[in-house]
């Protein structure tokens, strides 16, 4: 395995700490970012990762703000290196019938949840096909695969990730670098125990597996994404849902 310098965004989040985990013990050297203003939060999750044997670098980031993201990547490829891995995972969701969605909902979540992706990719893309290595993964969700009741804006976002993936994975595909979407399912996180008790109930009935992923299971499918082994797998979509949707 080769130590690469792989970048989580969203790193304390119920995805981002899993995927920060499998990271490391794939033997990355991994750096997260977390929301400016949360840097008390940010740094005891940081230190609680170290006790555990995680040892990350944190840096603040609004993923929504590109000139945020072309400042922090600079500094990321100054002070620890250049990125090989970047894992688009820093997400919100802003749940509500379309009737009662209002338009900073709609604007704060295609922002956070989409226009990061340009952010990101951006100033990462080049420099990884001029090194002709890299691999990106842009997690996505069941819900922009078959849409969600209440999450207009969420499905949306999340399913423009496909196209987003899929044009940048071309461009990439004869110089090294590969660029996937994930797509979670109903995952035990903090997001999903924010959906009242009785939808996620329902929620639950019908997934075939007939419980909730677990944040390991995304960190390994993203362990998979971006292992030097996965050079042939590009443009595609790895849904992590335990077959409440079949595409
Ligand atoms: N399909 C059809 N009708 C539905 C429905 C569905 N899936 N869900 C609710 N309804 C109906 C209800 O039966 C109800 O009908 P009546 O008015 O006739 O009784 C009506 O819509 C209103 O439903 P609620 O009482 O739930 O409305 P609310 O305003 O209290 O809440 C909501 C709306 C916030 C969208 C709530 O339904 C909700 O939280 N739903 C879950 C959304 C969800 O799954 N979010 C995923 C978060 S996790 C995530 O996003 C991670 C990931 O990637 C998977």
């Amino acid at each position: 395995m080769s130590k690469r310098v792989a970048v989580v965004t969203g790193a304390s989040g119920g995805l981002g700490e899993p995927i920060c985990k499998a990271m490391y013990e794939q033997g990355h050297t991994v750096v997260g970012s977390y929301l400016p203003g949360t840097d008390k939060e940010a740094l005891e999750w940081q230190e609680q990762m170290r006790s555990e044997g995680y040892e990350l670098f944190l840096y603040p980031l609004d993923v929504s703000d590109f000139d945020s993201c072309g400042s922090f990547v600079a500094v990321v490829e100054k002070e620890v290196g250049p990125i090989d891995i970047l894992i688009n995972n820093a997400g919100i969701t802003r749940d509500a019938p379309l009737k009662r969605l209002q338009h900073q909902q709609w604007r704060e979540v295609i922002s956070t949840n989409l226009d990061s992706m340009y952010n990101m990719c951006q100033p990462v893309f080049d420099n990884m096909c001029s090194r002709g290595w890299g691999r990106i993964v842009n997690i996505s969700s069941l819900n922009g695969e078959k849409g969600q009741f209440g999450q207009a804006n969420y499905s949306a976002a999340k399913a423009g990730i496909y196209g987003f993936t899929k044009a940048i994975a071309q461009e990439g595909a004869r110089k090294g670098v590969t660029v996937n979407a994930l797509s979670p399912g109903y995952i035990d996180s903090p997001m999903v125990r924010q959906v009242p008790e009785k939808v996620l109930e329902s929620i639950i009935g019908q997934i075939p597996v007939g419980r909730l992923g677990t944040p390991r299971e995304i960190g390994k499918a993203v362990a998979f994404l971006t292992s030097e082994d996965s050079g042939f797998v590009t443009g595609t979509n790895l849904s992590v849902n335990g077959g409440q949707y079949m595409s």
